[in-house]
């Protein structure tokens, strides 16, 4: 693991898009895609950089289950509004919120997933380890699936939403084994809040407990965090 610590998350997210950007100048075709507040600096930046990703592929990372694409707590609606809509790619994948039939829709993106093999995948982390929406105790083979929400991640995100009522409860999510395959991994993690989490997946056991912690197991791994996310290390 490449542990970078930058002062605060917009010198975070220039150095997770300068890392796309040197991605995309070697070759990289295929982009794997987070939403949440952490890589909106490295989109800002993306956006009034020169890339051009318009003969490129992104694959998002998950959706929440029962939101449609253009709701405004829906991650499709994220990705238009931070990125696609000034950067599009000529082909842009995120589960579909309003599929009913689980299999048929997580059939559908492991077959996208296969298709297009990701070769840089951005991720967020959340405040108990988890990667995407695979939250503790994920099975660390596991392709895209439908998974329930823990409560953490439930009060976490309600800050979102005008009641936590209207927090979805599950999500259309890759596995960990889908992010594992991916060629490059960048995670980016800001604030005193993911101090724990931080550590736990820098420094403590592999273990399911802390979804994160297994990226310790492959190479090329960049994580870019800042002090206040480093100060338990
Ligand atoms: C969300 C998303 C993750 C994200 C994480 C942290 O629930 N599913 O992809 O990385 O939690 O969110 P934030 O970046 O807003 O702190």
């Amino acid at each position: 693991m490449d542990v970078i610590v930058v002062k605060n998350d917009v010198e975070g997210g220039a150095k997770a898009a300068d890392m796309i950007r040197e991605a995309v100048k070697n070759g990289a075709k295929v982009f794997g895609l987070a939403t949440g507040s952490t890589p909106v600096e490295m989109y800002k930046n993306l956006v009034a950089s020169d890339v051009d990703f318009s003969k490129l592929t992104s694959v998002n990372l998950d959706e929440y289950v029962g939101l449609p694409a253009d709701n405004e707590q829906s991650y499709h609606r994220f990705m238009q509004e931070n990125l696609f809509d000034k950067k599009p790619f000529a082909k842009s994948y995120v589960p579909n919120g309003l599929a009913t039939d689980a299999d048929a829709e997580t059939t559908r993106y492991n077959k996208i997933i296969a298709d297009n093999p990701i070769d840089l995948q951005v991720l967020g982390l959340g405040r108990n380890g988890h990667i995407g929406f695979n939250e503790p105790g994920s099975p660390i083979d596991a392709e895209t699936r439908k998974v329930p929400l823990t409560q953490s991640t439930i009060d976490a995100n309600a800050r979102f939403f005008d009641k936590e009522e209207d927090v979805p409860k599950y999500a259309y999510s890759m596995g960990i084994g889908s992010i594992m395959k991916s060629k490059q991994l960048v995670l980016m993690a800001w604030g005193e809040e993911k101090a724990d989490a931080v550590k736990g997946m820098i420094e403590g056991p592999v273990t399911p407990d802390c979804p994160a912690s297994i990226l310790q197991k492959r190479d090329n791994v960049t994580v870019i965090i800042d002090e206040a996310a480093a100060s338990k290390l």
